[in-house]
């Protein structure tokens, strides 16, 4: 059954009060609730619940008997003729043998592990009967009651409100709530865990505890975490005025989470991989992202929880706006135009290719059948994009004034897209309902530029174009407002002052013009000669450019661009011109010379900085590349790039690349700021462009590199390049770091992930054998997506084989992990999106598998919609 947008209706019934108490057991917990009830429409009283059992129902404390309410199709329903009332009930949950991750479940091992939930989005209906719709916004207070040897430590979001003992060895502690919020924020935890703690006080004044969580063997490595948390607080203080709002602040860390982590109120709950780290087992990359969604979690308490989402189509309203906020803060923390490059090689990497298949669909979809297959890369990733037109139309002062408002007024509500973009444009005295039809319209715009230099006149034209592909679903598109930003640069690197027709005087050197119909003519006036336009700059807009660039023009931008990201996106684009010449076995052309002879010569300029030459010379990945060509091979597009990266690594040489990693060699250590972060992402790339012209040096410095190494990142950059220079010489090597982390959870995910991202052919047996290690499971959400994750969506050479054993091997796998996880199954299923536009033989093969697994009658709900939509290619 599908769910539509259209059709929302405000809840019937309000729930003011909620009282809930638990007696907590591994394979049997028991659910008391007490709701009130106030009428807001002529109709019954209806509940959501699945998966549970029901042991006794009341209506003011009167039992009802079998007549006095329908249960069917997960809803209760129960006729009440006043306006107000109290609904009681006991039910019986199973938490051990909840293998979905989905409700109260039980994460590690039934003698050792915790109990803990998750609610988002439709996760409370599995621990008992309510309306689970995130507009129903009440005031909690649970009691926990457990055994005090196996469950010490019990956790539920809001003040801390009394403990104490019980008989039979039993204990109990009460948590008060005062903020009224949605179902999907409601949290518990309970069991053997350990804390740090650090004392805070908000800006505002009040005196915070934080306590984070996990496990005795890994509470050694949450320091980072409360580092970046204390972070996280102080900037949204900072740069929003938002302080905390509750006494105490608890962030649990677990290894079996479906998601990356929860903002669930006064009580986030994180996957491990996001929480832990430290250097011996975590990457410099990791740390980014320890810190990233620690500061995303945080920031929902705002953008999510004291104004959370009228209905499950507005999650960009909180999503979007959360990922904008904490790119913002990375950016913040460390470079501005690293992360940016960062934020758009994700985008590119993971959006785009999602708005051009089966799965497209707007950052506000109009309707869905599994809410869950909709926390998408469109919905995060573009959904951020948007904040951020918003937010560079305002500029910085009035966008802040905007949030002051969207805060001020919708605080305590479940509000809209529309409430969003009303309490921005109220703040600055404008509208900006025109950015609506970005958030109702799927696909990726292309915007074309094309130019026109008159030497006689010194005028230069540029006319922007735009235009949308049809997409899944959605066939008429619409023209949408997008800002470009740009300059203009001469021959020799410099920004001209620019002047549009009509303009009396010059100004600055970078103008922002919005597109907002289906074409557009700029023109700039006193142009000495013809100019280098600099476009979209800082990807002001997320769409594809097209524009004719001759490869020295590129060259230009690459050169002498002084915004990061900028000079990063003229290398990219070059890139795939040079990529063009690289086709089909020869390697020849314009650009291919334009863009090694560019590199090479940033390679020997002492004044580029190691991270952003780490990234130059990083060209798109293989699967930003299958968009350059209508039919891809993943064989020969990966033969292809390696060709293109040889003739770089051989034009900048082999005694400069030996040079070069030998001076970063010198400065090895495990330090964590961005100089040697830098260091050590430079030192890989420099290495392994080494390995495709210097195999056997290259060889001996990875193996040499793996013993030495201080820390992760530099050990699993050394595992890496020998497994691909080398995968026999690289044997001993995963042996030894799998015996060296055993028992590391998040050590072997990495294990297992190097291992599944070796291309080529062999790679199926090998994870194959993979599958038999001791340490693989179907059952935790981190190793199936390290291993079948990993080798699905991240080796493009190893998954479309073209016999197409590796499609009838995920399909059954996929069975096998539905049975278990309904949400995991359908993300690794999304690696057969894109199988329409493959070379014929794969197409064939991929779709046959497809649509036999979509019409299987047997599957659930999330997977079958995915393969539902993928199957029609
Ligand atoms: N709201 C979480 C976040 O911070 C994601 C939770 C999604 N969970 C799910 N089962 N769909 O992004
Ligand atoms: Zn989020």
């Amino acid at each position: 059954s599908v769910i539509r947008l259209a059709d929302y209706r405000p809840p019937a019934w309000a729930v003011e009060d909620v009282v809930l108490e638990f007696d907590l057991g591994i394979d049997h917990t028991e659910v008391t609730s007490r709701l009130t009830l106030v009428r807001q429409a002529d109709e019954p009283i209806r509940l959501n619940g699945e998966g549970i059992e029901l042991l006794e129902l009341t209506l003011d404390g009167r039992p009802l008997g079998d007549g006095e309410y329908i249960l069917a199709n997960g809803v209760l329903e129960v006729a009440v003729d006043a306006d107000r009332c109290t609904l009681g009930a006991r039910v019986a949950v199973r938490p051990a043998e909840n293998t979905a991750f989905e409700g109260l479940y039980l994460s590690g091992s039934r003698d050792r592990g915790f109990l803990l939930t998750q609610c988002e989005a439709e996760g409370f209906r599995h621990i008992t009967y309510f309306p689970d719709r995130p507009d129903v916004l009440s005031k909690y207070t649970v009691t926990l009651r457990a055994d005090r040897q196996r469950f010490p430590v019990l956790l539920a979001g809001g003040n801390p409100d009394g403990t104490g003992d019980l008989a039979d060895g039993r204990h109990w502690a009460r948590f008060v709530d005062p903020h009224p919020k949605p179902s999907y924020l409601f949290a518990l935890v309970a069991g053997r865990l350990e804390r740090i703690s650090h004392d805070y006080t908000t800006a505002d004044g009040r005196a915070v505890a934080l306590h984070i969580w996990a496990e005795a063997d890994v509470i050694d490595r949450c320091d980072y975490a409360m580092d970046s948390l204390i972070r996280s607080m102080q900037w949204d203080e900072r740069t929003y005025g938002r302080n905390y709002d509750l006494d105490v602040f608890h962030v649990v860390a677990t290894h079996d989470f479906n998601m990356g982590a929860m903002e669930n109120k006064g009580l986030n709950i994180f996957n491990a991989k996001y929480l832990l780290a430290d250097p011996d087992s975590s990457t410099d990359d990791e740390y980014r992202h320890v810190e990233a969604v620690v500061a995303h979690e945080y920031f929902h308490n705002w953008s999510g929880n004291r104004v959370t989402c009228r209905d499950w189509f507005q999650l960009s309203l909180k999503e979007g706006l959360t990922v904008f906020r904490e790119q913002s803060f990375s950016a913040d923390m460390n470079s501005v135009s690293l992360k940016r490059i960062e934020d758009v090689a994700l985008l590119r990497r993971a959006q785009f290719p999602e708005d051009a298949g089966p799965l497209s669909h707007p950052v506000r979809p109009s309707q869905y059948s599994e809410i869950n297959n909709f926390y998408t890369a469109t919905v995060y990733e573009k959904g951020s994009e948007l904040v951020r037109m918003l937010a560079g139309h305002l500029g910085r002062d009035g966008f802040r004034k905007g949030m002051d408002l969207y805060f001020d007024r919708h605080d305590g509500d479940a509000a809209t897209i529309e409430d969003f973009l009303k309490s921005l444009g109220d703040a600055n005295g404008t509208d900006l309902s025109a950015y609506l039809a970005w958030y109702g319209q799927a696909g990726t715009p292309r915007l074309t530029a094309e130019a026109r230099y008159d030497a006689t006149q010194s005028r230069y034209r540029l006319t922007l174009r735009q235009r949308t592909p049809a997409s899944a679903g959605q066939t008429v598109k619409h023209a949408l407002p997008i800002p470009v930003r740009l300059s203009l640069f001469d021959a020799s690197g410099k920004a001209l002052p620019l002047r549009l027709e009509g303009e009396a005087t010059a100004g600055a050197t970078e103008r922002t013009i919005v597109l907002d119909g289906a074409e557009r003519s700029i023109v700039f006036e006193d142009i000495a000669s013809a100019p280098v336009p600099s476009l979209l700059r800082g990807f002001s807009a997320p769409v594809i450019l097209e524009f004719d660039y001759a490869p020295e023009e590129l060259g230009v931008l690459l050169r002498h661009d002084p915004d990061g990201f900028n000079r990063w996106e003229a290398g990219q684009q070059l890139a795939g011109l040079a990529y063009d010449d690289c086709r089909d076995g020869k390697v020849d052309g314009a650009a291919i010379g334009a863009w090694t002879r560019a590199l090479a010569q940033l390679f020997g300029d002492p004044s580029v900085e190691d991270a952003l030459l780490a990234e130059l010379l990083t060209p798109p990945g293989e699967i930003e590349l299958v968009e350059r060509q209508p039919e891809r091979d993943p064989d020969r597009i990966r033969a292809s790039r390696q060709a293109m990266l040889r003739a770089l690594a051989s034009r900048i040489g082999v005694p400069a690349l030996r040079a070069r990693y030998e001076a970063l060699r010198a400065a090895t250590s495990a330090a964590l700021d961005a100089t040697s972060q830098a260091q050590r992402q430079l030192k890989r790339r420099v290495l392994d462009l080494l390995s495709l012209v210097d195999e056997a040096h290259a060889r001996e410095l990875a193996r040499a590199q793996y013993d030495e190494a201080p820390g992760m990142t530099d050990r699993l950059a050394a595992l890496a390049t020998l497994a691909t220079v080398d995968p026999d010489a690289a044997t001993p090597a995963f042996a030894h770091f799998r015996h060296r982390y055993e028992g590391n959870a998040l050590a072997l995910d990495k294990w297992f992930a190097v291992q599944a991202q070796l291309p080529g052919e062999t790679a199926l047996g090998r994870i194959q054998s993979l599958e038999r290690d001791d340490a693989f499971t179907l059952k935790n959400p981190n190793r199936v997506q390290s291993l079948l994750g990993s080798f699905a969506r991240a080796n493009p050479s190893g998954f479309h084989r073209a016999d197409g054993a590796a499609y009838r091997w995920l399909a059954d796998r996929l069975v096998a992990i539905d049975a278990l996880n309904p949400q995991v199954a359908a993300r690794v299923a999304t690696a057969f999106n894109g199988w329409k536009r493959l070379e014929p033989v794969r197409r064939e093969s991929a779709h046959a598998v497809v649509a036999e697994l979509a019409s299987r009658k047997d599957l659930s709900r999330d997977l079958t919609d995915i393969l539902a939509r993928v199957a029609l290619g």
